[in-house]
């Protein structure tokens, strides 16, 4: 795992932009895994930046999104689908037609869950995934005890993350109780895997993924099993490593001539 410790929040975004837009130059038909939260927006606004620039084309990219909460319609303002529309779809030239966002309306969960894993390998499996972390060391929605090797389901959330959740929404009555997710075991098949994550309420997390043994309590902690994770912290983030010497890319201090 190559773990990458930037200053803030907005050189963090821009870090995981800058890794997301080599992989699109060097292929720009490649399938990138996306995810939803607070943390990734920062780097969705650098993507649409280096559009709006001429400098990234999404015209033959294809994405699949990691999650979806179960019974909110695309049209609901917390789903996410509309999320991803709002923060980043709408404002690219990705064609609609590659966007893939798990159905949280589904009649046969079982069997959309079935097809989205099709897709994804008639895609040619995904290039990059980018990943947040929940405060209780869940990736996409695998919360603690799923199986690292399970594969796209429903999932029952954690008391945990309904309390996280519940500031988007307007009680934590609201705030759905079961969602889509692909598996750990599929977010594994990623080519590579970008992990993301900001501020103090996630360094304890951090360290625990990082530098703690791979259990499914801590879903995260399955990223040590790929051969090519980065992730990506602000100093706050990182604030409770300690075992190794991690590095620290120092973007605004580049060393004077
Ligand atoms: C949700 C999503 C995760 C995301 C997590 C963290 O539970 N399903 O994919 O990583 O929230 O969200 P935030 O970035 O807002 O802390």
């Amino acid at each position: 795992m190559e773990v990458i410790i930037m200053k803030d929040y907005n050189a963090m975004s821009k870090k995981a932009a800058e890794i997301i837009k080599s992989v699109v130059l060097r292929k720009p038909n490649c399938v990138l895994g996306l995810a939803t939260g607070g943390t990734p927006v920062g780097t969705y606004k650098e993507l649409i930046k280096f559009h709006k620039e001429g400098k990234l084309d999404f015209s033959k990219v294809i994405t699949f999104n990691l999650d979806e909460y179960i019974s909110l319609p695309k049209t609901h303002d917390q789903s996410y689908f509309y999320f991803m529309h709002d923060n980043l779809f709408n404002h690219i030239n990705v064609n609609p037609e590659n966007v893939h966002v798990p159905d949280g309306m589904a009649e046969d969960v079982e069997t959309f869950c079935k097809w989205y894993e099709d897709e994804i390998k008639k895609a040619g499996g995904v290039d990059v995934q980018l990943l947040g972390i929940g405060s209780d060391g869940h990736i996409a929605f695998n919360e603690p005890g799923s199986s690292l090797a399970s594969r796209t389901r429903m999932k029952t959330l954690d008391e945990q993350t309904i309390k996280d959740n519940a500031r988007f929404f307007k009680s934590e009555a609201e705030v759905p109780r079961y969602a889509i997710t692909m598996g750990v075991g599929t977010i594994l098949e990623s080519k590579e895997l970008l992990l993301i994550a900001n501020g103090k309420k996630k360094a304890d997390v951090c360290a625990e993924f990082i530098e703690g043994p791979i259990t499914s309590q801590i879903t995260a902690s399955a990223l040590q099993l790929h051969p090519k994770a980065i992730v990506v912290l602000d100093e706050e983030a990182a604030s409770k490593l300690k075992k190794y010497n991690y590095y620290k890319w120092v973007y605004e201090n580049k060393p004077k001539k």
